[in-house]
């Protein structure tokens, strides 16, 4: 297949407070070494109460343009992906928009959760090929901080700001998340795109796949539609504005779709695995990482993670761990790179750069 997309330059930014595994074991019952034995991770960041998503997607957006050396007005596109925008709606892309200081400019939203990224960028990539986008920003922007449960003398704690011992019943109450609260970051990774001439470079194909049948081993069980009203007192008392989570549901599939949607996506591009120089998973936790690279066969330095310093942020964990790899030198011009995440819906996939 012919390139015709790819990314001109990218860069990130995470909330304002680095929280460790030792400051999530003050407000539910855990501690640091089940949290990296079982998911890898040490710490995350987490925003000051009042930054938004959209503030998030705009300072990771502001560096990527800067790295791209493009001005924030010949932008012609956004695409956000995000799970968690500032509002019910609308969603991010026109606030991302406002932001940026730009008018009328088309900003799509996108909705696939963990996939986001890769979901995004295969919208991205066609919409560049069809010629509707020249200079397309691209943000994967996540605040997970408004779904954890705890109470504001729970998050003066988490922040640092006291070192007040929280009640036990609060601390229960929390534990009943526990497997979820500790894995989630704030963060937002951004990219600018645009066409290229050169056919040996950029995006080379995605394989995308959705499945709704498990839709509840991973969702928020409240404010939606399903819901007259939509979002009630009892809902939040229930603690269903926190998402559920079968952990072992997801991780199964991850670690059987995620090698699928690259054994497809490489396949589709008439090139194997082995041809890869680097992998870049959605980092939901290093140990499905490690699945993957395992089902895959592939050597360690084909592989990047970075969970470890900032947890699940969603739809930015592809695009902060490409920043990465590309300042750290990781990824140089030539390199096959190919993306893949799994998440809620559930949606899956994996796409294929040629960088
Ligand atoms: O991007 C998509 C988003 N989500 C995911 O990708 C999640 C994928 N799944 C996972 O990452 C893992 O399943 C988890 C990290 C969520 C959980 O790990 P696990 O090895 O599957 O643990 P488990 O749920 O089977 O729980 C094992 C034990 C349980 O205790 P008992 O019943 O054996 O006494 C849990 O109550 O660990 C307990 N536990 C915890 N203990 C300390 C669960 N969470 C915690 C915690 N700290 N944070």
């Amino acid at each position: 297949m012919q390139a015709y997309s790819r990314i001109y330059g990218s860069g990130f930014v995470t909330g304002e407070r680095k929280v460790s595994n030792a400051d999530m074991a003050k407000v539910c019952d855990t501690s640091d070494e089940w949290i990296r034995e079982r998911s890898g991770i040490q710490e995350r960041f987490f925003v000051n109460e009042g930054t938004a998503t959209s503030d998030l997607a705009v300072g990771a957006a502001k560096k990527a343009l800067d790295d791209a050396g493009v001005k924030a007005e010949e932008i012609d596109y956004i695409v956000v992906a995000t799970m968690t925008p500032d509002y019910y709606f609308p969603g991010v892309g026109s606030l991302v928009q406002a932001k940026l200081g730009l008018t009328s400019i088309p900003a799509l939203d996108i909705r696939q959760q963990c996939s986001g990224f890769v979901y995004g960028l295969q919208v991205a990539d066609a919409l560049i090929r069809a010629g509707q986008a020249k200079k397309l920003l691209f943000i994967g922007a996540e605040i997970h901080t408004g779904f954890m449960p705890f109470s504001k003398q729970g998050w003066d704690v988490v922040m640092g700001r006291s070192d007040a011992e929280i009640p036990q019943s609060e601390k229960e109450w929390n534990s009943k998340f526990r497997h979820l609260v500790v894995l989630f970051g704030d963060a937002a990774g951004a990219v600018v795109m645009g066409p290229t001439d050169d056919p040996k470079r950029g995006l080379l194909g995605f394989a995308l796949h959705s499945e709704g049948k498990n839709v509840e081993a991973l969702y928020v069980p409240s404010a939606g539609f399903a819901y007259r009203p939509y979002f009630s007192d009892e809902h939040f008392k229930e603690g269903r504005g926190v998402p559920v989570m079968d952990g072992r549901t997801v991780f199964k599939m991850a670690v059987t779709k995620m090698p699928e949607a690259v054994h497809e996506v490489c396949a589709k591009a008439g090139t194997t695995v082995d041809d890869l120089h680097l992998l870049i998973p959605h980092q939901a936790n290093l140990r499905i990482s490690e699945g993957v690279q395992k089902a895959l066969k592939l050597p360690d330095e084909k592989v990047y993670n970075n969970i470890q310093r900032f947890g699940n942020t969603t739809a930015a964990t592809i695009p902060i761990a490409y920043d990465e790899c590309k300042k750290a030198g990781r990824i140089k011009q030539g390199d096959l790179v190919c993306f893949v995440g799994l998440g809620a819906g559930f949606h899956w996939g994996a796409a294929l750069m040629r960088e």
